[in-house]
């Protein structure tokens, strides 16, 4: 074959490349043109055939033509794959965002308990925990709350008809523990609880609250001032103070309220803390001699001191929650900010 009759070979086999659409068309170019038994090394051999002064021009049409059909080959073979994933799903749009996994967060309410329970850990109480459904004997004769007291009534009581409620507090716990050991005791008890409560910006029927106890001897209600404050600041940073007003609970004697100073105004005074500056965090006090008594411990020889908070208080309050029910609602809106 002459130069010019191989340029033209390589012409049409450059556009035959062109129109090539598989990997498998591809193919079958490179076998006719380059296989072993193809057009090109068969022009390489003949070249030989030629005339002296042809053969030169013509080997070097042949080489060019061998030359720039491979590279064409190859690009053509790179641009087909890299197409490829678009043809076999033409709906696939690569620009869309991702589908992101939703990642869990920690709900506020087990945020607090876990927080609570670390701080409390660090100053050597340990969790119990005791069932949602009590008996009344745990949950209000024990801890000497006498059969006419308020709490008593069915419109604050989950009844079961079996003599047997949903427990008001975690109270109950203290005398399930004490009951099944003697002093010292220093726990933590988290947990739900429930009442017959209306729902409202501040109530909720089922909420928790985390209850201590310590039992020893040589007990004082300055220990427990020291540990309520300890907790708030760990809880709610260095700046907050805290304050004891006395209070009556039918299980502690002397019995205060512990109230913390609002962290939204400083205790300035501001909607959150309905202009008084404080905030009720927990009901305490010392257990009461009779409480001892119930559970089979010498009252004389023993002292203790115990306190109750509400869970849903402490993380409306640290984390400027301002109705309770945004808890219970399950609206990502709300709980992707504790994410
Ligand atoms: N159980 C009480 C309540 O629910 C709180 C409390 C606990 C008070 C322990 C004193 C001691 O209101």
């Amino acid at each position: 074959m002459h130069a010019a009759e191989i340029d033209a070979v390589k012409a049409d086999a450059l556009k035959e490349v062109d129109a090539a659409e598989s990997a498998e068309q591809i193919e079958s170019l490179r076998v006719k043109y380059l296989g072993r038994k193809g057009l090109v090394p068969g022009m390489m051999k003949s070249l030989k055939e030629l005339a002296p002064a042809e053969r030169g021009p013509a080997g070097k049409a042949a080489n060019a033509l061998k030359n720039e059909l491979t590279d064409k080959l190859r690009q053509a073979l790179e641009n087909l794959q890299s197409a490829a994933p678009a043809r076999q799903t033409p709906d696939f749009d690569a620009s869309l965002p991702g589908d992101w996994p939703h990642l869990g967060a920690v709900h506020p309410v087990s945020r607090i308990i876990d927080e609570a329970v670390t701080i409390f850990n660090r100053l050597g109480f340990q969790v119990a925990e005791g069932p949602d459904v009590e008996t009344p004997y745990n949950n209000f004769e024990a801890l000497n709350t006498p059969a006419h007291h308020p709490s008593l009534d069915p419109v604050d009581t989950f009844w079961f008809e079996s003599d047997s409620l949903l427990r008001t507090q975690t109270s109950p716990v203290q005398i399930r523990v004490m009951e099944s050991r003697p002093p010292p005791i220093s726990i933590v008890t988290p947990g739900r609880c429930y009442r017959r409560d209306t729902m409202d910006a501040t109530h909720s029927a089922n909420f928790h609250q985390i209850e201590g106890l310590h039992v020893s001897s040589g007990v004082s209600l300055a220990d427990l001032k020291g540990v309520l404050a300890y907790f708030a600041r760990e809880l709610m940073g260095p700046d907050v103070n805290v304050r004891f007003r006395p209070h009556f609970f039918p299980f502690t004697e002397p019995s205060v309220e512990c109230d913390f100073s609002c962290h939204v105004c400083a205790g300035a005074g501001c909607r959150v803390c309905k202009q008084s500056g404080w905030i009720e965090i927990a009901g305490a006090g010392m257990v009461d001699p009779r409480v001892f008594e119930k559970v089979g411990y010498d009252p004389e020889e023993t002292t203790g001191y115990a306190f109750g908070m509400g869970i849903e208080r402490l993380a409306m309050v640290k984390f400027g929650i301002p109705d309770i029910r945004m808890l219970y609602e399950n609206d990502m809106r709300f709980l992707a900010q504790f994410a």
